[in-house]
């Protein structure tokens, strides 16, 4: 991700549709301050969102990749994702994440990775379990309940 990619994911970050689950919609300089946290991770870990860029366009159309939170008190690694409305139902995120799988698997050590979704938020649901990850528990984050999907390294194949 670069800090000029803040233009195109606004028009995720400030879409009321996409951000339904989110409770919250960006303005440009809070769209900049996510970036910056992200590439702030990345300095940190190692590893961060990732803008995805469509071949056929170039256009910077989602972000996948690997994020942390402290849930339940331990520090969970994620997969994220985010797309542009455009490009919804196309296959893209699904696609993106178990890119993103593979080098979480390959690149780390980790034990498994997993992704905190909004129950409500279906889509993001489907993508979780199409990439193989079942619902591990429900957990609370910032006063609200996700479901906790996850994937173990011993259950992940190849694809
Ligand atoms: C979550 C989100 C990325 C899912 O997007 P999506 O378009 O449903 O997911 P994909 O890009 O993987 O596309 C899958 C859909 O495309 C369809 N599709 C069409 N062509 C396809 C292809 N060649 N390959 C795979 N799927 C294809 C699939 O059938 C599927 O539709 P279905 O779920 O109705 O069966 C999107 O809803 C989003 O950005 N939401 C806002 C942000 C958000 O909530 N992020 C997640 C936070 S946890």
């Amino acid at each position: 991700m670069r800090e000029d990619d803040a233009e195109a994911l606004l028009d995720i970050f400030s879409d009321p549709i996409a951000t339904r689950y989110f409770g919250v919609i960006f303005d440009r300089p809070r769209m900049d301050e996510w970036v910056r946290n992200n590439l702030e991770h990345e300095k940190q870990y190692g590893f961060s969102l990732l803008s995805v860029i469509l071949k056929e366009n170039g256009e910077v159309i989602g972000d996948c990749g690997l994020e942390t939170d402290k849930i339940d008190g331990q520090t969970v690694v994620g997969i994220g994702f985010d797309f542009r409305r455009l490009y919804w139902g196309k296959g893209y995120a699904t696609e993106a994440a178990l890119a993103i799988l593979k080098y979480g698997f390959t690149q780390y050590e980790f034990d498994s990775i997993s992704c905190w979704i909004d129950p409500e938020n279906t889509p993001s649901q489907r993508v979780a379990e199409r990439i193989g990850m079942t619902v591990e528990k429900y957990v609370a984050r910032g006063g609200k309940k996700y479901a906790l999907y996850s994937i173990k390294r011993k259950d992940w194949k190849i694809e």
